[in-house]
């Protein structure tokens, strides 16, 4: 039997955070860039009468995060390019990141250049840092390790692990935002931190992203490269700015952050409204026979964008899900997921580039092993875990219905 009232339909679903919660601060914001008639984000002091909505997007950012360096780009995939070129990963390097992860991750090492190794979770879900030194060759130059589903990984021992090998950290906060460990936010703990700000991110511009750290010599080659070497120095013309560096574009426009900056001043009230709305689904789910929830790295630190679960076997989860649906609950199981599990990545699996010429044909780099056995972590919790989305508004309605879809499933186990 269907339930009358929607829970989590899947296009409901997919409104998360961020896009819930665009009102009137976001329209405000965005008419102020408008009637300057300046969209750009460098330039044109005169035109622009005093708005630089990503300068001060950045500046609010990297208050919020604790870092002194902030940089607006267009995507969080582009903030890892970014990233990656400023720490200076190339040809001929290899970077550790975790099989269970958005396809962005790998896609911007082989972007700059650089072979992406696979690495197996632990119970956060997160990057498994014990297994960090079994992939560690004399080219490996940094480890990613990606904060999934709004949770932090072991930030602990990812960054003892990686100061014994000399490795950079690059924290993929894409899904991070506002999330902490023992106290610092997520991000601001490596050597640098990426974020999006997409439609489905904790704060969203539509599309965008940011880099963060807390090293000056990091911060200016993120900046130069992001725009055409552009030093930004010059105070009379654009034209006259110094360059060191060649570099592309991937400038933040003004609108992008705009919104960011609206959406930025709810970032507190939506996390606020997130751990309120997930304790609630974590006490209906205690019914629940054998259930566990995902292993925590540091219990306050969770942005509560997410609630993970596991049961004991993967049959049982799968039956659960099924009650679930069938009571008009949707949930993912990350092991089928297409996009954020690599052994399901087809084309990342038979090496497909654009390009003939590419990382995997780099005679410099070495042989990497992409086989689901690698992995048996992923391949056992993965199976075994159940993801819902949190929502910033579930009204009561919502929430009693969601009980009774829970209360009823539970009865297959
Ligand atoms: C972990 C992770 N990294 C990177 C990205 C890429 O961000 P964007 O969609 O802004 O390019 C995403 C987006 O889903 C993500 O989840």
């Amino acid at each position: 039997m269907r339930h009358h009232v929607p829970i989590f339909r899947t296009k409901e679903k997919k409104v998360m955070a961020g896009a819930e919660v665009i009102g009137k601060e976001e329209i405000r914001e965005v008419m102020e860039v408008l009637k300057t008639g300046v969209f750009a984000r460098y330039a044109f002091d005169k035109e622009r009468q005093g708005i630089w909505k990503v300068r001060d997007f950045e500046r609010a950012f990297a208050k919020y995060c604790g870092t002194p360096y902030a940089l607006g780009v267009t995507s969080g995939s582009s903030a890892l390019k970014v990233a990656l070129t400023a720490l200076d990963v190339g040809p001929g390097d290899e970077v550790i990141c975790p099989a269970f992860t958005f396809m962005a991750t790998y896609e911007a090492v082989l972007e700059v250049g650089g072979i992406p190794v696979m690495a197996d979770i632990d119970d956060t879900l997160n990057l498994d840092p014990d297994y960090i030194p079994n992939k560690i060759t004399p080219r490996t130059k940094a480890v990613i390790p990606v904060h999934m589903c709004g949770a932090p990984a072991r930030m602990d021992k990812i960054l003892k692990v990686a100061k014994k090998h000399k490795l950079f950290v690059l924290e993929d906060t894409a899904q991070g935002l506002g999330a902490s460990f023992k106290g610092k936010m997520l991000g601001s703990l490596g050597h640098m931190g990426t974020f999006s700000f997409d439609h489905y991110k904790t704060i969203t511009t539509g599309e965008g992203g940011m880099v963060i750290t807390n090293d000056l010599n990091l911060y200016h080659r993120a900046e130069w490269y992001h725009d055409h070497g552009h030093d930004h120095v010059s105070t009379v013309s654009r034209a006259l700015d110094g360059r060191t560096i060649l570099g592309f574009n991937y400038r933040m426009n003004e609108f992008q952050g705009a919104i960011g900056l609206a959406q930025l001043g709810k970032l507190n009230r939506v996390i606020a409204a997130q751990r309120k709305n997930q304790a609630a689904v974590m006490e209906m789910l205690s019914v629940v026979p054998k259930i566990k929830f995902r292993g925590m790295a540091d219990p306050e630190g969770d942005s509560a964008t997410f609630l993970a679960f596991n049961l004991p076997h993967a049959e049982q989860t799968k039956a659960f899900q099924n009650a679930l649906k069938e009571e008009g609950l949707d949930t993912v199981c990350f092991k089928e997921n297409f996009w954020h599990y690599l052994p399901n990545w087809e084309h990342f699996l038979a090496k497909s580039t654009a390009q003939t010429k590419n990382p995997f044909t780099d005679k410099r780099n070495g042989k990497v092993n992409y086989n689901r056995k690698a992995i048996p972590n992923a391949e056992d919790l993965l199976g075994r875990t159940l993801v819902m989305g949190i929502s910033v508004k579930m009204p009561a309605a919502r929430m009693k219905a969601m009980r009774k879809a829970i209360t009823n499933a539970a009865k297959v186990l």
